[in-house]
């Protein structure tokens, strides 16, 4: 399991999202017996260490950073999480094959996020330790597969552990990945609708409010899909899309768009990313009972799938 490999109580890792997970908020998570990871999206480097530092101030548990390989500075973030010793770290956008020797010298476990499984074969390659296959049901930046699909090729391909994201909510849809192979389950969009979550009111209250017909991706055009609630914001980009507006002008009209709605709590101009479980989350609740309710289903769904197969081989003797 996942929980010996990364030193975690249950099998639950929360997803890096960037300008929204902090160290505060991980050492919440990791203090609930999952793995809180912080986001480095969105971060300079001395905030990256600051936060880091947060963290560690705040829990003795396990955490991790998520690196972002678009970052502007991410040759020095790599090197920050060895020298700050943070315990695991996650990538995303991206192949951190040049990164990994580094990380797993000083005893960092290495999860990359794959949008396929030719990424997950040369990441193995590499020495990873895990990987998170991540299907396009997630909120934020997403790749083309769905976590049905993504989740069991990889485990096809692989034999380090696969962990998956997207599309997770409940214990049946942890169960139903771990039926597919995996090990682990990521989860973002969840942890939005918790009381923890450093959020405006504004945009934890739309994540209660969105219903999956309200969800909408934009930037195909660009090869940079991201999955939101759809909105003013996401209305006017995807015109412009429709209009072949070029990468430069989509990009400059998105800048700055997830803290508008992170932190001003902008709604109709900010980008409010989130993934299609959003219709299936009604409730605020706090990490720790998320998280103890998540496990809860967890145990009581295998235990329906126990008493239901042992109904069925009653029935055929
Ligand atoms: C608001 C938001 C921001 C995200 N930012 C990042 C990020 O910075 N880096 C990353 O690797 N994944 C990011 N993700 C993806 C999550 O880490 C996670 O894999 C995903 O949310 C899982 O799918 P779910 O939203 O269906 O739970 C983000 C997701 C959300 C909802």
């Amino acid at each position: 399991m996942i929980n010996k490999l990364l030193g975690i109580k249950y099998p639950i890792l929360q997803g890096g999202m960037a300008n929204i997970s902090t160290g505060s908020f991980a050492s919440v998570v990791s203090n609930s017996g999952a793995l809180g990871v912080i986001a480095s999206g969105g971060m300079d480097k001395d905030t990256l260490r600051k936060e880091i530092r947060v963290c560690k101030s705040k829990t003795d548990g396990v955490f991790g950073v998520n690196l972002m390989l678009l970052h502007p500075q991410i040759d020095e973030l790599a090197k920050i999480v060895i020298e700050e010793k943070v315990p695991v770290v996650t990538t995303g956008a991206g192949n951190p094959s040049k990164y990994i020797e580094s990380w797993k010298k000083e005893g960092i476990k290495v999860v990359p996020v794959v949008p396929n499984s030719t990424l997950a074969r040369r990441v193995e390659q590499y020495g990873a330790d895990a990987v998170i296959a991540e299907g396009c049901e997630s909120g934020g930046h997403i790749g083309p597969m769905t976590t049905m699909t993504i989740v069991s090729e990889v485990v096809q391909e692989v034999k380090i552990p696969v962990i998956a994201a997207g599309g997770m909510c409940n214990g049946k849809q942890m169960v139903a990945a771990e039926i597919l192979g995996a090990q682990g389950m990521q989860m973002g969009t969840v942890f939005l609708a918790t009381k923890e979550c450093p959020i405006h009111e504004n945009y934890r209250n739309a994540i209660l409010k969105a219903s999956s017909n309200n969800i909408t991706v934009t930037g195909y055009s660009i090869g940079m899909p991201v999955r939101l609630i759809k909105n003013d914001m996401s209305r006017k980009y995807l015109a412009m899309e429709r209009k072949g507006e070029d990468k430069m002008e989509l990009e400059k009209f998105t800048l700055g768009s997830m803290k508008k709605a992170v932190l001003d709590g902008d709604t109709s101009n900010g980008s409010v990313m989130a993934g299609l479980v959003v219709g299936q989350i009604n409730k605020i609740s706090t990490v720790e009972e998320t998280i103890e309710r998540l496990m809860s289903e967890y145990y009581s769904e295998w235990e329906k799938i126990g008493e239901k197969y042992k109904t069925k081989r009653d029935e055929n003797r």
